[in-house]
């Protein structure tokens, strides 16, 4: 055959053929054959054969009166010949396609041009040629969870319980004896790879595929262990060194690629540079394969083309796998936390609360969400969990795990553990949960799942200082021990059970923790419900489908712009930004420190806008000002001008009575639950004057406060005529002659740079950017935060949103190291 005599459905391509007709691709001339007399051919041929033999023969029809029949149709079009088909548009009754017998009776009807019925005058046109395609029907795909959830909708409906439904949740998400094994051999695959390159390197899993929290379509998480290997490569070292050039003990070639790095001394990032370029290389199936060395631990990603697995691989991260080992533990001490776990996800994911596949951005993410689960379950009436500290002293001397010095001893199998004396079933956990989190009070709370209480910020902070002390008197006995930073502290502070300096929910902003808090209140008020309790009889949606569906009808409340209460941006207290002076006394000092916190924060912030930023200060008197809102307005020369003896702190006394629930989820500026700093506005000294400060005593400051005269918030107006929020990442890698190894927001030096360029290269808004920010401080002690409301006033052409998103993470970092000079 030639291209020539090819059918009307058979196209050549680059490689083979295509057939449009059922959309395959066909490798050769022998095959087209074959496929052209195979069943889907043929069937799809004849079908569109009689669609367009219908299509030909019958005529289209409008105009007849409302309640025609088909009968009355197939009666006036006889005379043209014989009707072998009327079809009515039955819901409307505003059309009818007629079909003949023959195809004289469509050419007959259409030549006349005047068709009357029953009074009316009928339109009577040819049938619409439409193409013929074929609908590829969506494929069921197993290991898309939205897919399985949806096929599984209906089963959960017939459960007869919200424990059923759990259950049936649980045993359908989870990965199925065949993703484990495709898990298996990719582990195998690359075991056997890698130690050829890095002799008696180990590969271990962690994470959900085998945390027993794995849903379908998890990805894989990976350690590469190294520690061998370093032992091996440092032995070698010294054997060649001693028996001069050539080869090591082992027989194995001192040109191994073990030769291009020294493990002991590399970094994380030259390693897994390495080990991808193996990975892309030598390992099959394997590609896509990718170094992230800006997260907080370098990872390689990759692909396993044929399993269709997405995996990440780190090195040093044995914590990583020690609580793996935790999590498989409390999976095995309470059958109740599985179906707790999976039905929480499922909800979370669904409200969009966590699960960030990338890991990036201010979601929860999933090892978070089971640990806030578990705390939860160690705080029920009477505990369904322990903490881990009890669980540390149920341990036996074997078991004993000291991991980069941090205490991850626990019992190595569930039976040593004595069953829970709580007897709640499932259907009253969860809503439990919801309720327990929903009244949580994170700003002030770390919590804590070794003690399985939280601590207050103040008296974390305080032991924590203890320890660090603690700690530097035992590295001088043991100089090799690592000291551990403190945790960066949030909006919500999880603190992981064994790495206790790492705050694993220390990605979320404060917009992400008030949706986590009003989507349990409403999770929470649903479960209170007749539709969570009783089971549908009609099998509508009841319990639990309704949790992990989607929002269905109107957009949900919490995923609206946050227009309902302004964009807020909230930074906690920080009292490792004050000068060690200050901080060293700080439960003595009362509120006035948290004041003077307060105005560095202020002061910051003004100087973040106008000299990082650029923006333009606004006068009361601009047409963009916006509307004066009551409180006094910072411009650029008077915002922050305060002296030492404006910390009216009896204001924030009164104000924090007015707040006592700082948890109420409720930090919306203009709420009853307001307060003000009584910030006195453009007078005496500048802020940078209160380093100075740190030599007056806070008593001393007690004495002066209720003193000053009183004084409103500050509230700014700027104007911006450029996007300084766009590609600042990519301009910041191109002043540092591509490599973008300073994370943004830690240099003020480079930020401002990085504005310069982009007020430089980029054109102006043709609709400069108005806005105006108002600062409050809210809370008490250590819970205390500033809360800082954002309302465009000129936004014509739509970019406010962008610029405050990227104001929610660049913000809070800038602040802080603003703030870091002074202390
Ligand atoms: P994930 O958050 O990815 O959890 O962390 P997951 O259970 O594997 O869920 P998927 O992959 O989203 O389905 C993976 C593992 O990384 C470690 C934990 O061992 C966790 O199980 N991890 C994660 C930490 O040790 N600390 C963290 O802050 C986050």
């Amino acid at each position: 055959m030639s291209d020539m005599e090819l059918p009307d459905d058979i196209q050549t391509k680059l490689k083979g053929l295509h057939c449009s007709l059922c959309n395959v691709n066909i490798p050769n001339r022998p095959s087209l054959d074959e496929h052209l007399k195979g069943r889907k051919h043929k069937t799809l041929s004849n079908v569109r054969a009689t669609r367009k033999a219908a299509e030909e023969h019958s005529v289209f029809v409008k105009g007849f009166k409302k309640g025609t029949s088909q009968d009355d149709l197939a009666e006036y079009f006889q005379k043209f010949g014989s009707v072998s088909d009327v079809i009515m548009d039955k819901d409307k009754g505003v059309y009818a396609i007629v079909q003949f017998s023959e195809l004289d009776g469509t050419q007959a009807a259409l030549a006349q041009l005047d068709h009357q019925m029953q009074g009316l005058m009928l339109r009577v046109n040819p049938r619409e040629k439409k193409d013929f395609k074929l609908i590829p029907k969506k494929k069921f795909d197993p290991q898309n969870l939205q897919d399985v959830l949806e096929r599984l909708q209906p089963r959960l409906c017939q459960a007869l319980s919200v424990n059923e439904q759990m259950q049936i949740v649980m045993e359908q998400s989870e990965l199925r004896e065949n993703e484990k094994q495709a898990r298996d051999l990719v582990i195998e695959l690359l075991q056997e790879v890698l130690i050829e390159f890095f002799p008696d390197c180990k590969i271990l899993p962690f994470g959900s595929s085998v945390n027993t929290f794995g849903i379908h379509g998890c990805d894989l998480d990976l350690l590469l262990d190294l520690e061998n290997t370093k032992v091996f490569q440092a032995r070698s070292k010294s054997t060649t060194e001693q028996a001069g050039q050539g080869t090591s003990d082992d027989c194995r070639s001192e040109d191994s690629i073990l030769s291009d790095i020294d493990l002991s001394t590399a970094s994380p990032a030259d390693v897994l540079d390495l080990v991808a370029r193996i990975l892309m290389k030598c390992v099959p199936g394997v590609h896509k394969v990718q170094v992230v060395s800006s997260a907080r631990l370098p990872v390689i990603k990759f692909h396993h083309r044929e399993l269709n697995l997405q995996g990440d691989i780190t090195i040093n991260n044995r914590l990583a796998v020690r609580n793996t080992r935790f999590l498989q533990l409390c999976s095995g001490m309470e059958a109740r936390l599985g179906p707790l776990v999976y039905s929480i996800r499922l909800w979370a994911k669904q409200r969009q609360l966590a699960g960030n596949p990338s890991g990036a951005g201010p979601l929860l993410n999933n090892y978070a969400l089971s640990l806030l689960v578990i705390f939860f379950l160690q705080n029920c009436d009477p505990p369904v969990l322990l903490t881990v500290d009890q669980l540390k002293d149920m341990a036996c001397e074997e078991e004993e795990c000291i991991i980069e010095g941090w205490n991850c001893t626990f019992p190595s199998q569930p039976f040593a553990v004595p069953p829970s004396k709580n007897s709640q079933d499932l259907c009253s956990l969860l809503p439990a949960f919801f309720s327990f989190y929903a009244h949580f009070n994170f700003p002030d709370s770390v919590i804590s799942l070794r003690e399985g209480h939280v601590l207050p910020i103040t008296s974390y902070l305080s032991q924590n200082e203890e320890k660090e002390g603690e700690e530097e008197a035992m590295q001088e006995e043991r100089p090799t021990k690592s000291q551990h930073p403190s945790p960066k502290l949030g909006p919500l502070n999880l603190l992981d059970p064994f790495e206790l300096s790492h705050n694993v929910a220390g990605n979320l902003n404060e917009r992400a923790r008030l949706n986590f808090q009003k989507e349990c209140q409403e999770a929470h008020n649903y479960c209170r419900s007749l539709q969570y309790q009783q089971r549908s009889t009609k099998g509508k949606p009841w319990g639990l489908v309704r949790l992990i569906t989607p929002h269905q009808g109107p957009k949900h409340k919490t995923q609206e712009g946050p227009g309902d209460k302004g964009l807020i941006i909230t930074l906690p207290f920080r009292a490792a930004l004050l000068p060690d002076g200050l901080r060293n006394q700080l439960p003595l000092a009362g509120d006035s420190l948290n004041l003077m916190w307060f105005h560095k924060v202020c002061s910051s912030i003004k100087g973040l806008f106008l000299n990082i930023l650029k923006c333009n200060p606004l006068l009361p008197t601009d047409p963009v000002f916006g509307e004066h809102s009551g409180t006094s307005t910072g411009t650029n020369d008077e915002v922050m001008e305060m002296s030492s003896s404006d910390l009216n702190t009896s204001a924030l006394n009164s104000s924090s009575e007015h707040n006592t629930s700082a948890n109420n989820g409720d930090d919306g500026i203009g709420s009853s639950s307001e307060c003000s700093p009584q910030v006195k506005v453009g007078v005496k000294r500048r802020l940078s004057s209160l380093s100075s400060e740190a030599s007056v005593s806070p008593q001393e400051k007690k004495s002066r406060v209720g003193k000053g005269p009183k004084s409103d918030a500050p509230t700014w107006a700027w104007l911006q005529r450029h996007t300084v929020w766009a590609g600042r990442r990519k301009v910041r890698r191109l002043l540092l002659k591509g490599a973008d190894s300073k994370p943004e927001g830690t240099n003020v030096e480079l930020e401002t740079q990085v504005t310069e360029h982009i007020l430089e290269k980029e054109p102006e808004l043709k609709e400069p950017l108005a806005f105006k920010v108002q600062a409050r401080i809210m809370g008490r002690s250590e819970g205390t935060r500033a809360v800082l409301k954002f309302s465009p006033t000129n936004d014509k052409d739509g970019h406010f949103q962008d610029f405050y998103h990227f104001l929610e993470i660049f913000l809070p970092k800038m602040v802080e190291t603003l703030m870091e000079p002074c202390v």
